[in-house]
């Protein structure tokens, strides 16, 4: 995933059997043949093997949708990135809303999470976002920006253009509410200059910065044509193939303004 790019970015959560996972994407792929959009998606551990077997040859990428801050270690119940990595995953959601709230991570832990995700090779993406609390506060900025200096402290420049963000306001997951695409724009600049002072300008230029949260075929156009997002990630509207290749033609039309390239599949093991 780059900023040059447009990349989307299904996240099943709890859904989907392997048997299920190799079903949808064999009728997702035919759908989404000429893209020039990256498409990924974020499976339950459980599929990620079958699905990447699948996935293979194709510009699909697969990944997971969290995994332990340890290299390995007597954690019952828990999986390394290594696992992941192996498995066929090339990425991670990291810090999603509802591992912070169901699960209660916190920024520290995340912070672990992406130390040890670009340790083990496997691309994080970041998940930042603000609850109706204090978005009806006015405190979007403030939380954003502890989100991301808490997550993102001490990472070397050359490691921080590996990271992905995804900005998902809580309040815009799961709920059919979004904010006005003014809104967005306005959260992804702000974004991006927190990145800028982290990690230089130039390095905050390159991290791509996807919006989630309520992403359907209807409004993806729109979403997808402010200037600071680089990609959505898809929740609901992924887990049907047909939906979901409806989301990702759509977009190509919002992000025609930028340059929508795929950059070319890189091998994982
Ligand atoms: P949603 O979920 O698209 O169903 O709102 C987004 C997410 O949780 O990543």
């Amino acid at each position: 995933m780059t900023a040059e790019s447009f990349t989307v970015i299904g996240n099943w959560k709890m859904y989907k059997t392997s048997r299920q996972a190799t079903d949808y994407i064999e009728a997702l792929l035919p759908l989404i043949e000429n893209t020039k959009v990256n498409v990924y998606l974020a499976v339950p551990y459980t599929s990620i093997h079958s699905a990447a077997q699948v996935a293979k040859e194709t510009p699909l990428q697969i990944g997971a949708q969290n995994m332990n801050d340890a290299r390995e270690g007597a954690f019952t119940g828990e999986i390394a990135g290594l696992m992941l990595k192996e498995a066929g995953a090339s990425f991670v959601l990291l810090g999603h809303s509802e591992r912070r709230h169901v699960f209660k991570e916190g920024d520290e832990l995340i912070h672990k999470k992406v130390i040890r995700a670009l340790q083990d090779d496997i691309q994080p993406v970041l998940c930042i976002g603000e609850t109706l609390a204090h978005h009806g506060k006015g405190k979007t900025q403030e939380v954003i920006q502890e989100q991301l200096s808490t997550a993102l402290q001490g990472i070397p420049k050359e490691e921080a253009s590996k990271v992905v963000i995804a900005y998902e306001p809580v309040w815009a997951i799961g709920s059919g509410q979004t904010p006005t695409v003014e809104q967005i724009q306005k959260t992804h600049a702000f974004i991006r200059a927190v990145l800028g002072e982290l990690f230089g300008e130039r390095v905050g230029k390159k991290i791509p910065i996807l919006y989630g949260g309520s992403v359907k075929p209807e409004n993806v156009f729109e979403i997808a044509s402010a200037k600071d997002v680089n990609g959505v990630l898809v929740g609901g509207a992924s887990l049907d193939p047909q939906t979901f290749a409806s989301i990702i033609q759509n977009i190509v039309g919002g992000a025609s303004k930028k340059r929508v390239t795929r950059k070319k599949k890189e091998k994982t093991t």
